[in-house]
């Protein structure tokens, strides 16, 4: 059984050829989300995950924003091109993942248990990182594409997401990546991936 998971972990990559088409209905899309969302560990078990699946238009829309704040932010950066071409990349995929962290629910854990406010944030970013690993390794799974991305470290973008899509304010919904999945028209990493020697990672004392 483990074996099985780990084969999964390990045929996770990222993929940013991407066709607007799915392997699966849009039904299984979400419920992948669903069972990330449900069975993702937080701490405290607080559950402060969110996740919105963008799809078609919506999908589009993202990144039309996206290149909407980028593009001039880059205007004379060696950075420029390569990010434009991204969004282009992202936009002609099938969809979009954004998730949330929702912290008028770590607020409420904090205020029952004051000891672990200080490390609210971070457990807050470890939890949200399990869902989107769940979520990646599982639609990659099912033959579809992944990569991961944080235009959320732009404000006006997260403020302009938020406004599109009708959600929570962004200090409430603190938005935490984008997971952009599609069908690949390769499977191949487009940058192979080099392991550092688990000798120097994995220490076994007993
Ligand atoms: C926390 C985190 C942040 C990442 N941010 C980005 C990102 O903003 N853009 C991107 O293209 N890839 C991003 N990645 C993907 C990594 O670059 C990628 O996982 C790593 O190079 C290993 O390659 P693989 O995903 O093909 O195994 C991120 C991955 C992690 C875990």
């Amino acid at each position: 059984m483990a074996d099985k998971f780990l084969e999964v972990v390990e045929a996770r990559k990222s993929l940013y050829k991407l066709k607007a088409e799915s392997t699966i209905p849009d039904s299984k899309i979400q419920e992948i989300i669903e069972a990330t969302i449900k069975h993702a560990p937080s701490t405290y078990n607080v559950q402060s995950a969110r996740a919105v699946i963008l799809l078609g238009a919506k999908h589009q829309q993202l990144w039309d924003i996206a290149l909407k704040h980028m593009e001039p932010a880059l205007e004379g950066s060696p950075m420029k091109d390569h990010v434009v071409s991204r969004i282009a990349l992202h936009r002609a995929s099938y969809g979009t993942v954004l998730w949330y962290e929702d912290q008028d629910a770590l607020k409420a854990l904090g205020e029952k248990s004051p000891m672990i406010v200080p490390m609210l944030t971070e457990f807050s970013d470890h939890s949200s990182g399990l869902h989107q690993f769940i979520a990646w390794a599982a639609l990659e799974a099912e033959g579809l594409g992944g990569n991961l991305q944080h235009y959320n470290f732009h404000p006006v973008f997260v403020a302009d997401v938020a406004a599109a899509y009708d959600l929570p304010d962004p200090s409430t919904w603190k938005l935490k990546s984008q997971l952009v999945f599609g069908t690949p028209t390769s499977t191949e990493r487009e940058y192979p991936r080099a392991y550092e020697p688990l000798e120097k990672r994995v220490l076994i004392k007993s």
